[in-house]
């Protein structure tokens, strides 16, 4: 499905419809995480869902298993569910959670968590990405996408981006820190996965890395 079809299922909002065509059509994140998962079946948990766009564009490449996406922006968890049914995406589910303060939800299976870990405490990002580690079976993977803290202009460049879309109301909450790739790297290592870090920034100066992790 092109960017277009898959915006058409957020219509009539039209910020979501053009949200959906400009970052499908900008963003290499959807492209690498389905790349990421080929092959696997164990069913997905997707952290801090947004829209739900990765639903829709892992169908497209042939991922059938159950998806479960949370967030804990209600609104975005109702456009999310609207536009999956529109789209008539099969074993597709939505939940509006908060990671900040609620439990982990129980899973066996895969994990991705794209873009979110800078923004919860920085104690809540560590237990997130425990417990999202501790649900990874044999065959299944954990996938990251985060920006790294390097101290560096592109670091800041996407701090000032993720502090903008807070600024415009588009997140729900701003910017807080973001991990260093030794501290992450050693966490999933002791929770017994081993890692993978791939830069995928697209055309823009972002620091974002993909990170998938499996059982050693
Ligand atoms: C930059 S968006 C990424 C959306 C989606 N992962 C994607 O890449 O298309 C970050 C998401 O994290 C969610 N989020 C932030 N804090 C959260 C929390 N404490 N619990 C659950 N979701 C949270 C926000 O509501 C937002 O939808």
């Amino acid at each position: 499905m092109t960017p277009r079809r898959i915006a058409e299922a957020f219509l009539p909002q039209r910020a979501h419809y053009w949200y959906a065509r400009c970052k499908l059509a900008s963003d290499p994140l959807y492209a690498g995480v389905g790349a990421a998962l080929r092959g696997t079946t164990a069913p997905l948990l997707d952290i801090g869902c947004g829209l739900g766009l990765l639903a829709h564009t892992l169908r497209d490449q042939g991922f059938a298993s159950d998806y479960l996406g949370i967030d804990n922006d209600g609104r975005k968890i109702v456009a999310a569910r609207t536009a999956a049914a529109r789209a008539g995406l099969d074993k597709v589910y939505f939940d509006d959670v908060d990671l900040a303060a609620e439990p982990f939800p129980s899973h066996r299976g895969s994990v991705v968590v794209l873009d979110v870990l800078q923004f919860l405490p920085e104690r809540a990002a560590n237990d997130l990405l425990e417990r999202a580690a501790d649900c990874v079976v044999s065959g299944a993977r954990l996938v990251i996408r985060s920006g790294l803290d390097n101290a560096d202009a592109r670091t800041r460049f996407t701090r000032a981006v993720d502090v903008f879309s807070h600024c415009v109301g588009w997140m729900n909450v701003a910017p807080n820190r973001y991990p260093t790739r030794s501290k992450l790297e050693s966490r999933l290592a002791r929770r017994g996965l081993r890692s993978r870090f791939t830069p995928l920034k697209g055309a823009l100066p972002f620091n974002n890395w993909l990170i998938v992790a499996e059982k050693a």
